[in-house]
């Protein structure tokens, strides 16, 4: 058996119906997306397997970043290209474990963030000049540049209700491959040392995603540095809070 992340059919529904007063084909899209990625995680064969799904979200994932028109983003994607980014899991056991899942998890947290902006901006217009979708679609697609190379297809261990123990395939974690950096800090090294043109809030963003998660509780320097650079840019809870809604929504399996 494989670890694998689904949406629930219920989910898919509330999501549906989320969306369907939205008319946008960039949303409908979202939906469709979700939806074959669903289907695709129901059969824990083809989890383990590339699909078309997997060059469908690769092919949107180098549109939306290309469109940026940023300064290095080809080079990035040559260098992805040397990675397993495009199939790698979005993690061991917790997310969207399975292959291709960190792809599928960038492109969640592109289109949570892309809902939550367009919200937030209703509410907060003077907002939407500090949220531009360029620097959303940088910081969220790539966010995640880290876990590139970092899981191991792996043979592990559950127990079952019954007390019993079972052997499944999954993933292990390795993080003596590539440089051990840390997190969202190796993700901004990794983009500036392949040549990507990134703005101040964008390295923050990036850096700063996992929030609180991963602050070192006996430091006091990363939590002043983690509040001051909330406050220097709204995109950094931005891409906090999309990251949470793809991983602990999007993504979410009981
Ligand atoms: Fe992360
Ligand atoms: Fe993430």
């Amino acid at each position: 058996m494989v670890a694998i992340t689904v949406l629930t059919l219920k989910d898919m529904v509330v999501s549906r119906n989320l969306f369907s007063r939205h008319k946008k084909s960039s949303e409908r899209r979202v939906v469709a997306n979700l939806v074959q990625y669903e289907n695709r995680c129901r059969s824990e064969i083809l989890a383990l397997q590339p699909t078309n799904n997997e060059s469908m979200n690769r092919n949107r994932f180098e549109e939306i970043l290309l469109s940026t028109h940023r300064n290095g983003m080809e080079k990035v994607l040559n260098e992805l290209e040397k990675t397993d980014f495009y199939s790698a899991p979005a993690s061991s056991r917790f997310h969207l474990a399975c292959e291709g899942g960190l792809l599928q998890h960038s492109l969640n947290v592109y289109d949570a963030a892309m809902i939550l902006r367009e919200q937030v901006v209703l509410r907060e217009q003077n907002l939407e000049p500090l949220l531009p979708t360029d620097s959303i679609a940088i910081a969220t697609l790539l966010h995640d540049t880290c876990k590139s190379d970092i899981y191991k297809k792996a043979t592990l261990s559950r127990r079952l209700a019954s007390g019993l123990w079972e052997k499944y395939s999954g993933y292990s974690v390795d993080y003596d491959e590539g440089l051990p950096l840390g997190h969202g800090e190796k993700s901004v090294i990794m983009l500036l040392s392949w040549g990507l043109e990134l703005t101040q809030e964008e390295m923050l963003a990036i850096r700063w995603h996992m929030s609180a998660w991963d602050l070192p509780l006996q430091s006091p320097e990363h939590k002043e540095s983690l509040n001051a650079a909330k406050k220097k840019t709204p995109l950094v809870s931005l891409v906090q809070l999309s990251d949470g809604l793809a991983s602990g929504l999007f993504e979410w399996k009981r």
